[in-house]
């Protein structure tokens, strides 16, 4: 059993519905959301995590109204302004992952502000995901890589998938142990499709603007439950793990 806990992926969901809920506007529900990011890192940094990655904003969210892609902009450039003095003090690095150059100008000035800033940074990497969509994220691995063979660099049979992982965003980063969803769906939405091909799955009714410390410990502590097996034979005789 390998119930280490070093990187957890959330997929925040439920903003517009904790809006709705109050006769609020979509994007009070993204402030609240941003809001309790704080809470999930100070709890991240609780339970010994490592790496926390947040998908903020995926390749299908343009086609929401552009005042709403607007404010989520918005929202994120502010975001890295408030934060950089806790993560300096924490010790905190960030890192984006997505296509970033694709975001408008001042978003990607301030997140590799951000990123450079941090860059020594050692006792834990916020990782936000960022026009980011899963298959985007293989298809580009798949261009670099074309690329090298075309140039002589890599030839197809040494292709294996420990250096087609090179070619991702953040080939750094370990693969993802608990993947958590909230908001109620149970989908993964073309997020981390390859770094979580082995994470464990969390998904909870919770929206993600109530999404606080205690549900965070639920999430970590029932990871700590399962058999995680990597498609190995189970090594357990309780009967409800075989
Ligand atoms: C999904 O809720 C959430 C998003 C599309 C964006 C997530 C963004 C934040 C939590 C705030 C910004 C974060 C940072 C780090 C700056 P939804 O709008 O799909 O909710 P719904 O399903 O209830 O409509």
């Amino acid at each position: 059993m390998d119930n280490v806990l070093r990187h957890a992926a959330i997929i925040m969901d439920g903003n517009g519905r904790w809006a709705k809920q109050r006769g609020l506007p979509r994007t009070e529900g993204h402030k609240k959301g941003a809001e309790k990011v704080q809470i999930a890192l100070e709890t991240a940094r609780e339970i010994g995590l490592q790496y926390l990655t947040l998908y903020a904003f995926s390749t299908e969210n343009w086609n929401r109204p552009p005042e709403e892609v607007n404010a989520l902009m918005e929202l994120l450039v502010y975001f890295l302004d408030e934060k950089l003095p806790y993560l300096m003090k924490n010790n905190v690095r960030l890192l984006a992952t997505g296509r970033i150059d694709q975001l408008p100008e001042t978003a990607v000035k301030k997140l590799r502000f951000t990123e450079e800033k941090t860059a020594g940074n050692t006792s834990g990497t916020l990782i936000l995901a960022l026009n980011y969509g899963g298959r985007a994220e293989i298809v580009d691995a798949a261009k670099k890589l074309m690329r090298k063979t075309l140039d002589g660099a890599v030839k197809p049979e040494d292709l294996d998938e420990e250096t087609f992982s090179r070619e991702l965003y953040l080939p750094q980063v370990p693969p993802v142990d608990l993947m958590i969803r909230t908001g109620g769906e149970k989908r993964i939405s073309n997020f981390l499709i390859w770094e979580n091909a082995y994470a464990e799955l969390y998904f909870t009714s919770v929206l993600w603007p109530d999404f606080g410390r205690e549900e965070f410990l639920a999430a970590a502590e029932d990871f700590r439950h399962r058999g995680r097996r990597f498609g190995r034979v189970s090594e357990t005789t309780d009967p409800e793990k075989l």
